[in-house]
């Protein structure tokens, strides 16, 4: 039996600690898609773990598997391993090879490509990690995978054939000259083969790569449980997110098998578990037809309208909430439960559980609203449409629901649902019956021990 955690809204709803809450049964955790864009957060015991490569599992001690699906910077990789080891923590994680790795040129054209595209107010406002630059060569069959760095013929015949193109497009497209960049090394053939060889025989002397197909389904032949820790969200999908506003993979359930090398059988044998946050944030740029307030940058249209009239009620939840970015340490943009949003992430991935998270921060507030349903065209819609320029048109009709006082949420984690104040379980049970999915467990707050379990997934007990 396999878990799988997907983030319903649009990342940041708090994967990491539903892993770690689950994960206790698990042997093996893995990610299936994304890189060092993703932050997740456990915190256990006091201390605060930040995740963007190694699975969350690592904090209780599980195999961790980055999946053909993802993109991995191993300079990150090996730094938050050290990162890891200097807390206390004993990560092993193993790396498919056939996963595509992020070169320092790929870091470098995001910058680019982000700074051009923001002469027109048209940037994503993407993590600068390179994750869209190296899915691109995956899918232009150009890039360089985790298994290229163990054979130096083949990384040199890889590097030799992309680098030139790379110079070429930043110098002739872009119009800037390598030997000004901070870092001009990034596009030095000889340069990258020195480094990603020694990285390669690293990986190899280290015994971190795998096959992660055959590795995950010897480890299920062999009575293991395996969960699988989707990074961003739905709405950030490149197939099933606001495109163009998305991250470059498929963190959706069906990502999982694409992602790993399982047969989706395999993964709807097993429990897809929802993850939301009990209102939305965004870090970035695109519509958020709940939006409260705005920030600076990021929100369309931010400078016609400014702050926008709720804007004391945003930064209210994003200083109770600690909304900003995991990876950057940017404000995260703040609004309002969306429904249309979650029917839509709902069909996509097929939840059989749901875990909410931050009932915590909406505590105190007289009353808190979710947007129902949208208005667009005079016509009233139940779920997101699919183009971005129809969702930016969409107008929220809000639910209101009464508020509830802030109580001591770890006596309630520790008694169970029926102690969460009934207004708020007003507010959960109306997500629930939207998404026609249960509630398996509700945050109340960031620790481990701060989480309502109602339900243990089948195949983690
Ligand atoms: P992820 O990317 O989905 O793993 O989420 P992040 O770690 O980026 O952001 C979630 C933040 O909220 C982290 O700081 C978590 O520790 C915190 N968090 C998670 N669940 C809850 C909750 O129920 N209440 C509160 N107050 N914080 C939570
Ligand atoms: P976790 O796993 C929130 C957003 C970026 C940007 C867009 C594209 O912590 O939930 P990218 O660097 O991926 O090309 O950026 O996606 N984004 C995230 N937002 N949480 C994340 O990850 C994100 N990863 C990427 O802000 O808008
Ligand atoms: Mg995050």
């Amino acid at each position: 039996m396999t878990v799988t955690i997907v983030g319903a809204q649009l990342g940041d709803e708090g994967k990491g600690g539903v892993v770690d809450l689950y994960g206790d049964t698990a042997d093996v955790v893995a990610r299936y898609q994304g890189g060092d864009n993703a932050g997740h957060t456990v915190v256990h015991d006091g201390e605060k773990y930040k995740l963007s490569l190694v699975p969350s599992g690592a904090v209780r001690g599980k195999v961790g598997v980055l999946g053909n699906g993802c993109v991995v910077n191993p300079r990150t990789l090996f730094d938050e391993i050290e990162t890891l080891q200097e807390k206390g923590l004993d990560p092993d994680v193993r790396v498919a090879e056939r996963a595509h790795v992020i070169l320092p040129f790929h870091r470098v054209l995001d910058g680019i490509e982000e700074d051009v595209k923001s002469e027109d107010d048209q940037e994503v406002g993407t993590t600068g990690r390179g994750i869209g630059p190296t899915y691109e060569d995956k899918a232009g069959r150009r890039g360089v995978r985790i298994g290229d760095l163990l054979d130096p013929d083949v990384l040199r015949d890889r590097l030799e054939y992309v680098v030139p193109q790379k110079r070429a497009l930043i110098e002739d497209v872009y119009g800037t000259d390598v030997s000004d960049l901070d870092n001009p090394d990034a596009f030095d053939v000889d340069a990258l083969f020195e480094e990603y060889r020694e990285i390669g025989e690293r990986l190899a002397e280290q015994n971190m790569t795998v096959n992660a197909s055959a590795f995950l389904t010897d480890a299920m032949a062999d009575g293991e449980t395996v969960m699988f820790e989707g990074a961003q969200g739905t709405i950030i999908d490149i197939d099933h997110g606001n495109y163009p506003y998305v991250t470059s993979s498929n963190p959706t359930a069906g990502g999982a098998a694409v992602g790993t090398g399982l047969s989706p059988n395999v993964i709807a044998e097993g429990e897809i578990i929802g993850i939301v946050k009990g209102y939305l944030t965004r870090v970035g740029s695109g519509p958020l037809p709940t939006e409260l307030g705005g920030v600076e940058g990021d929100t369309p249209g931010y400078d016609e309208q400014g702050d926008g009239e709720n804007e004391e009620l945003a930064t209210y939840i994003r200083e109770e909430g600690g909304e900003y970015g995991t990876v950057t340490g940017r404000p995260r943009r703040v609004g309002w439960l969306d429904m249309p949003m979650l029917r839509h992430s709902a069909r996509v991935n097929g939840f059989t559980g749901l875990a909410i998270n931050h009932i915590d921060v909406l505590a105190g507030l007289d009353e808190v609203k979710i947007g129902h349903s949208y208005e667009l065209d005079g016509e009233e819609l139940l779920a997101m449409p699919p183009t971005t320029e129809e969702w930016g048109r969409c107008e929220a009709t809000f639910k209101t629901f009464e508020g509830w006082d802030n109580v001591d949420w770890a006596a309630v984690a520790e008694e169970g649902y029926d102690a969460i104040p009934e207004n708020a379980r007003t507010y959960l049970e109306y997500i629930s019956d939207e998404l026609d999915a249960p509630i398996y467990a509700v945050g109340v707050g960031p620790g481990r021990e701060e989480t309502v379990v109602v339900e243990t997934p089948t195949g983690a007990e």
